[in-house]
């Protein structure tokens, strides 16, 4: 009775299970892959939804693409650090899975495919069978940074790709599209008729980023959807506001822009107390985005610090973004290495394979952990992986 929307098989894998256990039994768990802000110790002042209750809120203007006080405001942030963006071609939606739901749904029939870069945020896979649509992988290699190869890009096109997909900075790489990689991006879009989908939900965070980073919507050759939201930008995931802000040609712009107000007015899912509270929460959104920021380079900087007495372990360089991956001795399949620190040192990490990393052995860890709980799990990990002792 179930489509083939989900996957067949929907027991939890041996790490869920191992989890499970470890809990069940009271035994504590340090939580390195906590990436829900809210659950890190930081600071949200108590006033910070109060426009939330806004009485403009109690009465209902329902608008497919979203309040246009609303969108000038997004488009008003996005000018932080982008190029300038029309409000008309600002769009609303409650987060950025959903954005993503509603461009394959506006762009893919079926059986299409969207590229994916590879290693990449795992929910692609679920996010694009859910509309029906197909995946196909193009590689990103890491030669000291992370740079997407072309060719693979090239290769992966077939007469039903409708899309090209990246995240800038990616998560968990944290590299950021690098301007050669987008100008070579938009010719392939340009030669196949294909959609430059850039998801920058953590363009925020730059770390260290290459000087030759580019937003995908500093070029207007093709069509272009850039995602975010204030998930990651406020540091707000429960409070549901993301957008699309729209780029490329005016002719394709406008047709696609009209096709998909005609496809959101079937759902009207941005509640208009955010709509009408966003103003006032892009406004104060630096509140918690800058302590995210702080946490971030801490955390960074206590694992280059705790890594230097592990060199068989390697942290590879953070451009942006809120993880960091960890390149570890490949003793074993990383499965067993992620139940064997649950299990028994009481610790939870990615493994690399959650993102597809081309082979083993890589550890990904959350930088936005609590300071403490990051240097003590980081520290038993290290002591596992590396051959030393906590
Ligand atoms: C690359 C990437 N895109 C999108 C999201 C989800 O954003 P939202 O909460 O707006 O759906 C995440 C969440 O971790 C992410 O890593």
């Amino acid at each position: 009775m179930i489509s083939s929307r989900l996957p067949p098989d929907l027991s939890p894998n041996a790490v869920s299970a191992a989890l499970a256990a470890r809990r069940a039994a009271g035994h504590p768990v340090i939580d390195l892959t906590e990436s829900n802000p809210t659950r890190v110790g930081l600071r949200y002042p108590a006033d910070l939804l109060e426009r939330l209750a806004d009485p403009a809120a109690l009465s209902y203007d329902p608008q497919p693409l979203g309040l246009m006080p609303a969108r000038e405001a997004v488009a008003a942030d996005l000018g932080r650090h982008g190029p300038q963006v029309d409000p008309a071609d600002v769009t609303l939606t409650a987060s950025t899975s959903e954005a993503y739901a509603l461009l394959f749904k506006l762009f893919c029939d079926p059986g299409d495919t969207v590229l994916v870069p590879q290693p990449s945020y795992p929910l692609f896979d679920h996010l694009t069978r859910l509309e029906g649509v197909q995946t196909a992988p193009y590689l990103l290699e890491y030669h000291g940074t992370w740079r997407i190869d072309l060719a693979t890009v090239t290769r992966a096109i077939t007469p039903r790709a409708r899309a090209v997909l990246v995240v800038s900075p990616n998560n968990p790489t944290g590299s950021f599209l690098h301007r050669d990689d987008l100008a070579a991006l938009v010719r392939i879009c340009a030669d196949h008729d294909l959609v430059l989908i850039g998801d920058e939900v953590f363009f925020d965070y730059p770390l260290d980023p290459a000087p030759e980073a580019a937003p995908v919507l500093s070029q207007r050759d093709v069509l272009t959807c850039a995602l975010g939201g204030l998930s990651k930008s406020a540091g707000l995931p429960q409070v549901k506001l993301a957008w699309i802000a729209w780029g490329g040609p005016a002719p394709a712009r406008s047709r696609a822009l009209h096709a998909y107000e005609i496809m959101a007015d079937s759902y009207l899912s941005v509640s208009t107390p955010v709509q009408v509270a966003a103003p006032a929460l892009l406004e104060r959104s630096s509140v918690v985005r800058a302590q995210l920021a702080a946490r971030i380079r801490r955390n960074l900087s206590a694992l280059g610090a705790a890594c230097a007495a592990y060199p068989a372990v390697e942290t590879l360089p953070v451009e942006g973004g809120w993880s960091a991956v960890l390149r570890v001795p490949a003793l074993r399949k990383e499965e067993d290495l992620i139940v064997t620190l649950v299990t028994d040192d009481g610790v939870l990490v990615h493994p690399g394979y959650f993102f597809d990393f081309a082979h083993e052995a890589f550890v990904v860890a959350s930088l936005i952990v609590e300071p403490s709980a990051f240097d003590l799990g980081i520290a038993r990990v290290l002591a596992r992986v590396g051959g030393g002792t906590a």
